[in-house]
């Protein structure tokens, strides 16, 4: 038996340079996939493909701004052109604008949205006639806790969260007659670039992670191969049967009504 989950599979994971889907082309690579990292960020995206091919795994870089329709076509065309085919799509690429509505621009609330949301719109306008091909095809997007509760001062990014949630049900419903299962990751406070970012927008970032964390049962930040790996158990056979769903990888964040963490948990310390 091949120990290896995504042997043969072609996966297409936009925002692949850097923290959560980093981690994930990393481990699609590991598992046998031929990976197309898709980001904005040429540098870093190519430094991990150099380091996956070197371990003898398979990547090619697209340079590509997700919310640009023709990019996501022409970086989609000729990963199938390179690779054969396209089976996975795994839309990551994600950006947030820590600010009150009132003072938005709105060019950027529609950066945010083209980036979010828009780009899932195009990967599936572009991707999917390569998907149908496959007897079986997987799409996963990124959510966010944020797609079912809402966060202080970032009001576009909590919409466009709820709207990734909405747009990946909508597409396990209308694409499943093909072989499509769709799902979405709902990532709690996972420690990437992105979250340091987000608590760099606060006086003392060190003081507002301990107080987030102090809000998640198990008191510790999910790392991005903990969303790395609900997205393979989503992107293959494992989850048979699973469509149309939402994966909250949170630590608990959003289960309790009320929850303050005291002391030591087992999740502080090594498995
Ligand atoms: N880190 C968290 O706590 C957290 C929590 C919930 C959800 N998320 C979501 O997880 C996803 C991944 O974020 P991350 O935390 O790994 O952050 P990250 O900043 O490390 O990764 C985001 C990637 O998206 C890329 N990107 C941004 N704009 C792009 C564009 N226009 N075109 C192509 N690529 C673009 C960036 O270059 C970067 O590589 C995002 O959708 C984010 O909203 C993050």
């Amino acid at each position: 038996m091949n120990p290896k989950r995504l042997e043969g599979q072609i996966a297409w994971i936009s925002g692949g340079a850097s923290g959560m889907g980093e981690a994930t082309a990393q481990l699609f690579a590991e598992e046998g996939a031929k990976v197309a990292v898709v980001d904005i960020q040429a540098e870093r995206g190519q430094k991990l493909v150099a380091g996956i091919t070197d371990n003898g795994g398979k990547a090619i870089f697209h340079e590509c701004d997700v919310a640009c329709e023709d990019e996501v076509r022409q970086s989609i065309e000729q990963t199938v052109a390179h690779f054969g085919g396209l089976q996975i799509i795994v839309n990551c690429a994600g950006v947030v604008h820590v600010a009150e509505l009132h003072e938005y621009s709105e060019e950027e609330w529609d950066h945010l949205m083209g980036v979010n949301v828009k780009s899932i719109f195009f990967s599936i306008k572009h991707g999917h006639r390569h998907l149908c091909k496959n007897q079986r095809s997987y799409m996963v997007n990124i959510g966010s806790v944020g797609s079912f509760i809402a966060q202080a001062q970032t009001p576009a990014y909590i919409t466009s969260k709820h709207a990734v949630l909405g747009l990946s049900r909508s597409i396990a419903v209308d694409y499943a007659a093909e072989g499509l299962r769709c799902n979405c990751v709902c990532p709690g406070i996972t420690d990437t670039p992105m979250l340091h970012y987000h608590l760099s927008t606060t006086p003392d970032p060190e003081a507002t992670l301990a107080n987030r964390l102090s809000r998640v049962p198990t008191g510790v930040a999910i790392t991005p191969m903990d969303i790395a790996r609900a997205v393979r158990y989503l992107s293959c056979e494992d989850s048979a049967g699973v469509t149309g769903t939402s994966l909250a990888v949170d630590g608990g964040y959003i289960t309790p009504a009320e929850w303050e963490t005291e002391g030591k948990t087992k999740f502080m310390e090594p498995s």
